[in-house]
């Protein structure tokens, strides 16, 4: 009977193993990619032919694979769209000879023969309809994942056929371990899928809070002015943009690429697709000018310190309980505010004869149900 059970148990753990590998083998190798059969031009994308003194591995600055750290260099995919009309002159010159600070210094070390740049140019085109290869799962979690299926099989065999360990507690508790860790792990890459706070997109242009603000001290109203007087504070046009890089065509970080988008977004007459990382549900009503302006709250109480990364993120989690934990505690800046004169006469009252000298937002109506939901 005991055996039985054993024998069930352990199949049943294998199936469950072989259904997590295959998943595996999906998530970093779909189908639907075509294999790259330029292996020349591939190869000399990644620096794996000696090309004269120094050999340049163009993957260790333009990747091929979807990253989620900041890279300010352009991917492949960025470089498959920016060359999409480029005469083959340019495209060899800009490897070669290229014009600007950054990308000389970047390409500096650049050797490659007119076949040579043929190749990969075709390399990096291959990557035009497919886009950026799925991302790497990061390698110790991969050691960690194989490591505990070694645990399961090791610990199974033992179980039901070699019988080593002789206290059955030994395998069960191994087991339970292996697969608590196992669960944890592919919860959290679940979860990595949908979170909110925390968010922080890659967007379309690399456009950095820290240098606007925090380096040039440029005002948040500067480019979200809606703020004031309005429910969003709005994303800032391209116009907003130029009014500084009409002349300003060249970044430290990233050289003229990234400047460039905007400049080419405009000639298309489009905008910039911003992703949108702050959403509340549609039932809630919040206003930017309530808070920035009536309430004089300073950005960075709910967004945090904007001027210390590139990447913009969703610093609070917008729950309910948030806004209303602020609401329960926050005192309203009454007395000397345009926007309480002639309401709230009970109120104006007291504070006139001193009866109370603070009021809290949830006294002029922080809790009440219709003020946040329509
Ligand atoms: C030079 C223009 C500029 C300035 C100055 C600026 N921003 Fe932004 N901001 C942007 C752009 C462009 C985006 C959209 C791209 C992104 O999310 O990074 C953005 C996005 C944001 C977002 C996320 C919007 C969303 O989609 O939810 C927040 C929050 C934000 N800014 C707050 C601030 C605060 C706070 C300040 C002042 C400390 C500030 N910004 C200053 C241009 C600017
Ligand atoms: C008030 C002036 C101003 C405005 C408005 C402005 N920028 Fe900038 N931007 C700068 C300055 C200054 C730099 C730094 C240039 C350098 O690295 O020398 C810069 C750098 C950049 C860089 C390159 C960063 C690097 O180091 O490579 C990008 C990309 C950029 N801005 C995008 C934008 C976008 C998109 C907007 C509109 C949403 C915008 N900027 C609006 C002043 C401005
Ligand atoms: C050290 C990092 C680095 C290496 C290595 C490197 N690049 Fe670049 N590359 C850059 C940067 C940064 C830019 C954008 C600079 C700019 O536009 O001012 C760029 C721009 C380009 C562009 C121009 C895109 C455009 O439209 O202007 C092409 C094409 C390109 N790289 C191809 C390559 C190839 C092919 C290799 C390998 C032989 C390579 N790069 C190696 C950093 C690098
Ligand atoms: C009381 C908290 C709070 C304060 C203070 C605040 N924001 Fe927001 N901000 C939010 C919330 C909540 C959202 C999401 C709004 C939505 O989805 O409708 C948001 C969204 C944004 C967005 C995305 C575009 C939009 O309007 O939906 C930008 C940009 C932004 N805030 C910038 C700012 C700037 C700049 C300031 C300072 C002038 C500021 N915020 C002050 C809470 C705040
Ligand atoms: C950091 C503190 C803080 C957070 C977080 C906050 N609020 Fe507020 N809220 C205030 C203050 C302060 C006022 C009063 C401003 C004034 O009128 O002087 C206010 C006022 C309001 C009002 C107007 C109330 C009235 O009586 O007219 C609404 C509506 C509101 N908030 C909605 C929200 C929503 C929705 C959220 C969450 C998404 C939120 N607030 C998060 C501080 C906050
Ligand atoms: C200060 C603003 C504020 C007030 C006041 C407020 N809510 Fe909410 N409420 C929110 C926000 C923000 C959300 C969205 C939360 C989210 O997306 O997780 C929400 C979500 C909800 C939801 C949807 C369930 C959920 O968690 O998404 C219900 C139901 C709800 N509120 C009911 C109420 C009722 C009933 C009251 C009055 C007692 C009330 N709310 C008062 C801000 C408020």
């Amino acid at each position: 009977m005991k055996t039985y059970f054993y024998k069930y148990l352990v199949s049943f753990l294998f199936i469950h193993i072989l259904v997590n590998i295959n998943l595996l083998c999906l998530a970093s190798n779909p189908k639907d990619l075509p294999t790259k059969d330029n292996k020349l031009g591939k190869r000399l994308y990644f620096g794996l032919i000696k090309t004269g003194d120094n050999t340049v591995n163009c993957a260790s600055c333009h990747n091929i694979n979807v990253i989620d750290t900041f890279n300010w260099n352009p991917s492949i995919a960025d470089l498959t769209l920016s060359t999409k009309n480029m005469d083959s002159t340019t495209f060899s010159k800009i490897l070669l000879s290229p014009l600007g600070k950054r990308i000389s210094d970047a390409h500096k070390n650049v050797q490659l023969s007119a076949d040579q740049i043929v190749l990969v140019r075709e390399y990096i085109n291959s990557f035009r309809k497919t886009g950026l290869e799925p991302p790497k799962m990061k390698i110790n979690r991969l050691l960690l994942f194989i490591f505990l299926l070694i645990c399961i099989v090791g610990i199974s065999v033992d179980l039901v056929y070699t019988q080593i360990i002789r206290y059955k507690i030994i395998h069960v508790i191994v087991l339970i371990l292996s697969f608590v860790f196992i669960l944890k792990i592919t919860i959290e890459d679940a979860i990595s899928l949908g979170r909110s706070k925390g968010y922080a997109p890659l967007q379309p242009i690399k456009f950095s809070h820290k240098i606007h603000v925090g380096d040039n001290k440029t005002d948040c109203f500067y480019c979200h002015h809606t703020a004031e007087e309005a429910k969003s504070a709005g994303i800032p046009s391209n116009g907003v943009c130029l009014n500084c890089h009409e002349l300003i065509l060249e970044g430290t970080n990233s050289g003229k690429f990234e400047i460039q988008k905007i400049h080419t977004s405009v000639s298309n007459k489009e905008n910039v697709q911003w992703i949108r990382i702050h959403k509340l549900p549609d039932h809630v009503f919040f206003s930017h000018a309530q808070h920035a302006n009536v309430g004089k709250l300073n950005c960075s109480e709910c967004h945090g310190d904007m001027s210390e990364d590139h990447l913009a993120t969703q610093s609070a989690d917008l729950s309910m309980g948030w806004c209303l934990d602020c609401h329960r505690n926050r005192k309203v800046n009454f007395e000397s505010n345009e926007y309480y004169k002639g309401t709230f006469e009970e109120y104006q009252k007291k504070f006139k004869d001193k009866m109370i000298d603070s009021i809290l937002v949830v006294e002029v109506g922080g809790e009440n149900c219709m003020k946040c939901h329509y």
